[in-house]
């Protein structure tokens, strides 16, 4: 029911770009890259844009989205820009009381812990989120022949945050949930499935290329209980995206164990952390599918000689791929130096010309 058909279009300004070849695993001109959390506080350019507006006000305001998504594509030459926002602005634009709070995350008011919490979660419509089909009209138009990669967080991550109302180590809340009452797991899940899926339909329609869905926390998980307890929430999500056609990417941190599983839940591009080599996570994921990632983001830390070493090493792991989209295995950490980005990206490019 959830199904979107098949549209037949003219190729888009985006078609032919480096990125979108190399997850639909055709032959590139050189391996595309991008950075998780580009778009930060690693860049002084942000740092001042951001100067006294709250992380979460600055997710509803499209002027100030669309510069800040174009800061690393204009600074460091990257193959795609991803939509500046956070995993918890549908949230918030179905009313749900939280903030985001700088050097901690998300914290929820009321945590999740009852059925009676589930009437919090109401559909989500492209009329509460009106800013981001704004921000990405603009955005599209002004990058031109550059995808922009659209996200969301994935039923999980989203209910980790929900439950345990802020971040967690442990999820103990979220999990005792889990294993306790199913019922109501499966229940508040498949809600957040809903909302994630319609969020990721607002940037699809809007003019995103490709979207990322990040269960950033799976990796928490034992493949039975991610198999049982959250594979069907995200193949839901992945599914009611399936008919636009746009790639859809599915990243989570220590996930060596998942990666088959995460790439089953539906995704075309399995993004891998650092932990396991490329060609190794190719193994596990199986045939048909391209891999993300996977560099080391402390390895940007070390001297030029060392970072690029580090990179051959992924390179190499990914010389046998169908597909490979070169990426660090998390986000870019707040203190990175940003011309290593630059570098990085450079490096990458002349590497793999073709
Ligand atoms: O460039 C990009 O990747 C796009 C921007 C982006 C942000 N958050 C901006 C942000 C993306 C893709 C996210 C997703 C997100 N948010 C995830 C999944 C990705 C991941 O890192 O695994 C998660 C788990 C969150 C939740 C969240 N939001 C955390 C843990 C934090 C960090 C808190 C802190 O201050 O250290 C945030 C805040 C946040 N989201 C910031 C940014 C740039 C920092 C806030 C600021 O700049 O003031």
């Amino acid at each position: 029911a959830n199904d979107t058909p098949v549209r037949h279009q003219p190729p888009t300004a985006t078609y032919d770009s480096a990125f979108l070849k190399a997850c639909r695993r055709e032959p590139v001109p050189h391996t595309p890259v991008w950075f998780m959390r580009q778009a930060g506080r690693s860049l002084p350019e942000y740092r001042k844009v951001r100067e006294g507006i709250p992380m979460l006000e600055s997710c509803m305001r499209p002027e100030l989205i669309t510069e800040i998504t174009l800061q690393p594509v204009r600074r460091h030459g990257v193959d795609a820009a991803i939509y500046f926002s956070d995993i918890v602005v549908p949230l918030k634009a179905i009313g749900v009381g939280l903030d985001i709070e700088p050097g901690v995350g998300p914290v929820v008011d009321r945590p999740f812990r009852t059925r009676e919490d589930l009437a919090r979660l109401r559909e989500l419509t492209p009329e509460d989120v009106p800013y981001v089909t704004e921000a990405v009209g603009l955005l599209t138009r002004e990058l031109g022949a550059t995808p922009l990669i659209g996200f969301a967080g994935a039923p999980f991550t989203l209910a980790s945050y929900l439950v345990e109302g802020g971040p967690s180590r442990t999820y103990e809340n979220a999990k005792a949930m889990m294993y306790g009452d199913p019922e109501l797991w499966a229940d508040l899940l498949d809600r957040l499935a809903d909302i994630t899926a319609a969020f990721l339909k607002v940037q699809i329609e809007a003019g995103a290329s490709a979207v990322q869905l990040f269960d950033s926390w799976a990796g928490a998980l034992a493949p039975a209980d991610y198999r049982r307890s959250v594979l069907p929430a995200s193949a839901k999500v992945f599914q009611a995206v399936a008919g636009y056609g746009v790639p859809r990417i599915h990243f989570g941190v220590g996930t060596g164990e998942l990666l088959g599983l995460m790439g089953e839940a539906g995704a075309d591009v399995v993004g891998v952390d650092w932990r396991v080599p490329l060609d190794e996570a190719a193994r596990r994921v199986g045939p048909g599918k391209a891999l993300q990632g996977n560099l080391d983001p402390t390895v940007l830390f070390a001297p030029r000689r060392a970072v690029e070493a580090k990179t051959r090493e992924v390179l190499d792991a990914a010389a046998g791929l169908e597909g490979h989209v070169f990426n660090l295995g998390h986000g870019v950490m707040p203190s990175t130096d940003p011309d290593a980005l630059t570098r990085l990206v450079e490096y990458v490019h002349t590497q793999t010309a073709r």
